[in-house]
């Protein structure tokens, strides 16, 4: 049987997954100037290979050159000693010998040194992974995440990505009550995902506090709340394994009926049965090619499995036309979760309890729709019946 990768299909595939733009460079025809910049660069890099070995060269004729005339040196003046009769022939061969075990550590030493440079400009390279501090993830807190209500409170919540840096978000007050469904919209840049990551605890408010059910943040600690919360970002991955891996994010114990159940809460279940290898079929790297609102109702399946109380999707339904957007709604509103949605959207705005306009770090609108809500049940109804 031949090798599954190496079927025309599967490498096609992979040069597609490999070569990620080659898809722009097509459509905008730059193939020939793309490929001249290429052969340019491979030049450039063969000369300096081309270099560096004419360097090599020339640094291992002169070190052997300068040890030989060396040893000519040694043995000449050591002759001339023993001619003097001021050494002996034993004499002469123990010195060279220590001589010569001196030179070959000296030399040893001396490339132990350039390795040791060598290695701290590979560990600049990595620094920035290395160095950034690991998350607090834990906090000895008596706190159990089932007791605490999934209402959301943030007081002067303030952020910047860095000293000197104009501040992203400023003192921001946002109540959000359990069970609440609330769109957060506003022009691009404005900071809705950086809110959304405050939120989630990925990034650190430069001052302010985020509280869940009442308790700080801290206190609560983010492996309790991250047990709490189900997520679909912006620029979410799925990994390499199939759709229930994915769906169960390869939990070693898989609850098979509740991959089912979230893939059926996303709208997705019918898609993948009609799947040749259902939900065995490979996505991620190597898998195949999921449309985007496919892989939008996977992630969010993902995030259903953990059977969350607060949802937070920063424009995650964006791919999704608004019959399956109307359909995953549905399904989950009577999760009865609290809803936190970043879209753009009018279909999902409108779909919302309650909208938070940001504009420039802080909330320019706050509106509670109610009536929108009941249209939007009765249309989810007609459509599930
Ligand atoms: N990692 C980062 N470092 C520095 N600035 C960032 C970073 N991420 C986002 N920003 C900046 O923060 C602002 C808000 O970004 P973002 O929260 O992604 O906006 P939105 O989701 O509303 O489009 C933008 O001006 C963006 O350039
Ligand atoms: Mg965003």
């Amino acid at each position: 049987m031949p090798n599954r990768l190496s079927t025309p299909r599967a490498s096609r595939r992979i040069f597609s997954n490999r070569c990620a733009g080659v898809q722009s460079i097509r459509l905008f025809g730059r193939h020939d100037a793309r490929h001249a910049g290429w052969l340019n660069t491979l030049v450039d890099q063969v000369n300096a290979e081309l270099r560096i070995a004419r360097m090599a060269v020339s640094y291992q004729s002169a070190n052997t050159f300068l040890f030989n005339t060396e040893r000519v040196i040694v043995i000449w003046m050591a002759a001339l000693l023993v001619l003097d009769n001021r050494f002996s022939v034993g004499m002469i061969f123990a010195f060279i010998s220590y001589k010569d075990q001196f030179s070959s550590r000296m030399a040893s030493l001396v490339d132990k040194v350039f390795e040791l440079a060598m290695l701290r400009l590979h560990g600049e390279r990595v620094a920035d992974i290395v160095l950034s501090a690991p998350e607090e993830t834990t906090v000895e807190c008596e706190i159990d995440p089932a007791s605490v209500s999934p209402s959301v409170e943030m007081r002067k919540l303030s952020f910047r990505y860095a000293d000197g840096e104009p501040f992203i978000l400023q003192d921001l007050d946002l109540t959000i009550p359990a069970g609440q469904c609330i769109a957060v919209t506003g022009p691009s840049g404005c900071g809705k995902t950086t809110l959304m990551k405050l939120l989630l605890g990925l990034l650190e408010p430069t001052s302010g506090e985020i509280l869940i059910g009442g308790v700080k943040l801290g206190h609560l600690g983010l492996s309790n709340y991250r047990q709490m919360i189900g997520t679909v970002m912006q620029d979410d991955h799925l990994f390499a394994g199939s759709i229930s891996d994915n769906i169960s994010f390869f939990a070693e114990t898989r609850d098979d009926e509740r991959v089912q159940g979230s893939a059926q809460a996303a709208a997705l279940h019918a898609e993948i049965m009609a799947m040749p290898m259902g939900y065995n079929t490979l996505v991620g790297d190597i898998g195949t090619g999921l449309s985007g609102g496919q892989k939008q109702r996977l992630l969010l399946a993902r995030a259903l499995y953990k059977t969350p109380r607060l949802l937070v999707l920063d424009e995650a339904t964006s791919h999704l036309d608004v019959w399956n957007e109307v359909a995953v709604n549905a399904s989950i509103r009577q999760l009865n979760l609290t809803r936190i949605i970043v879209a753009h959207r009018p279909e999902t705005i409108a779909m919302a309890q309650r909208v938070v306009v940001l504009q420039q770090g802080s909330i320019c609108q706050d509106i509670v729709q109610e009536s929108a809500q009941v249209g939007v049940q009765d249309d989810a109804d007609k459509m599930c019946a």
